[in-house]
């Protein structure tokens, strides 16, 4: 007999696919704990070296301290900055986005070497030579010494940040390191689950965070608000969009009920360190006249703001071009991707769920 699934059923909602130390989402309650610390409190005190320790030691039981993972992703970027003429060719032609795929897609391993700092390394070296490409130039070397943060800003921008630059950026990576059982992460255990080896999974990883849904949100956000354009447009434009039955990115989430805390935590990154950059009155009339127009429209559905409102503003306002927004999001999420990646190897099981079949019959 043909079951119908419910949609709720169809999207997983609420179903737990894996036992983790790596994160946790309390949608009720408008939590992210990451490697055991509120996100809110991680900001501002650990790096993003710091938090890749402490999920790659969650994930893996190991002791490896913030300078460890610092002096390994300066390496790494070094060697992948080494190999970028292997790794560019298969990109010509392609978008910043879609190069940054098939660049992923050709990391290997380097023998003796752990293949989560190859990859983590990696990610802003290729970010970097992309953007520059699009911009008719050469890759910028990266410089070990640097934080990872930093040396982000210097490749993508072939100068030295200021120092609230860094600080603006580095709470974006650690905010966005880790996110439970996002559909991006699930593709990574998917494929690490058949003991696939990191570079696969994390390149799965990737494809799935390219959407719309995920994280192709920020430059839409961007989008939006650039057609959006006055306050007095405000109204008449969020309407028209809601009545044509569009979606407003950066608003709603699977999981959070109430307002997702990144948004939050990066709120409060710009106004401390890009307020001069960004345009966040105007941003904010937008933001409270969505809510309540979501309200309005599906009022048994809460829709708040999620993460990727206040991400397009920050990368924006670091003057990072929009169509490296969702690679600079996989520099941070590499982090959480590798260690999901290692736990799922180390204690996980082959993901293998079923499917209820609605075709027809043979006739016998
Ligand atoms: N704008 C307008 N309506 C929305 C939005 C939105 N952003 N999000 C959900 N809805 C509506 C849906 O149309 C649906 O309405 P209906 O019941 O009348 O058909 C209802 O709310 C429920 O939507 P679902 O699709 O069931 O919600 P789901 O949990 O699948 O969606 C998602 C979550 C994909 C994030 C959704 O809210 C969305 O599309 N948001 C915009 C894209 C975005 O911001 N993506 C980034 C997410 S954060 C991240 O991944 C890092």
């Amino acid at each position: 007999m043909n079951i119908q699934l419910t949609k709720s059923q169809i999207g997983l909602d609420g179903v737990p696919a894996a036992e983790t130390m790596l994160s946790h989402v309390d949608g009720e309650r408008g939590e992210l704990i990451i490697a055991g610390e509120h996100v809110k409190n991680l900001v501002g005190k650990s790096s993003f070296e710091g938090v890749t320790a402490r999920l790659w030691n969650a994930a893996a039981g190991k002791t490896l301290s913030e300078a460890n993972v610092r002096a390994s992703l300066g390496a790494a970027r070094e060697r992948a900055f080494a190999r970028l003429p292997d790794l560019l060719p298969a990109t010509r032609g392609m978008s910043v986005v879609d190069g940054f795929r098939a660049a992923v897609a050709g990391l290997r391993a380097e023998s003796g070497l752990e293949h989560e700092s190859t990859i983590v390394g990696a990610f802003p070296v290729i970010a970097g030579a992309l953007v520059q490409r699009a911009r008719g130039n050469d890759p910028v070397a990266p410089d070990p010494n640097l934080g990872h943060a930093a040396d982000t800003l210097r490749m993508l921008h072939d100068r030295r940040p200021e120092p609230r630059e860094v600080t603006a950026l580095d709470s974006y990576l650690v905010t966005v390191s880790d996110h439970g059982m996002n559909a991006s992460t699930f593709a990574t255990r998917v494929v690490a689950s058949t003991q696939a080896d990191l570079f696969a999974a994390v390149t799965a990883g990737y494809c799935a965070l390219t959407g719309p849904l995920h994280g192709g949100a920020p430059e839409p956000v961007l989008e939006m608000l650039d057609a959006i354009g006055t306050r007095e447009r405000i109204k008449p434009w969020v309407d028209d969009a809601l009545s044509r039955g569009e979606r407003l990115m950066g608003f709603g989430h699977r999981v959070y009920r109430v307002r997702d805390p990144r948004a939050d935590v990066l709120k409060a990154a710009i106004q401390q360190y890009a307020t001069d950059a960004a345009d966040l009155p105007f941003a904010g009339e937008v933001e409270a006249y969505i809510r309540a127009a979501l309200r309005r429209k599906n009022p048994d559905r809460p829709l708040e703001t999620n993460v990727e409102f206040f991400t397009a503003i920050l990368l924006d306002a670091l003057k990072i071009p929009r169509q490296a927004f969702t690679p600079i999001f996989a520099v941070a999420r590499a982090a959480g991707w590798t260690a999901h990646a290692l736990e799922q190897r180390r204690t996980g099981r082959l993901i293998r769920p079923s499917s209820s079949y609605v075709g027809p019959r043979p006739a016998d």
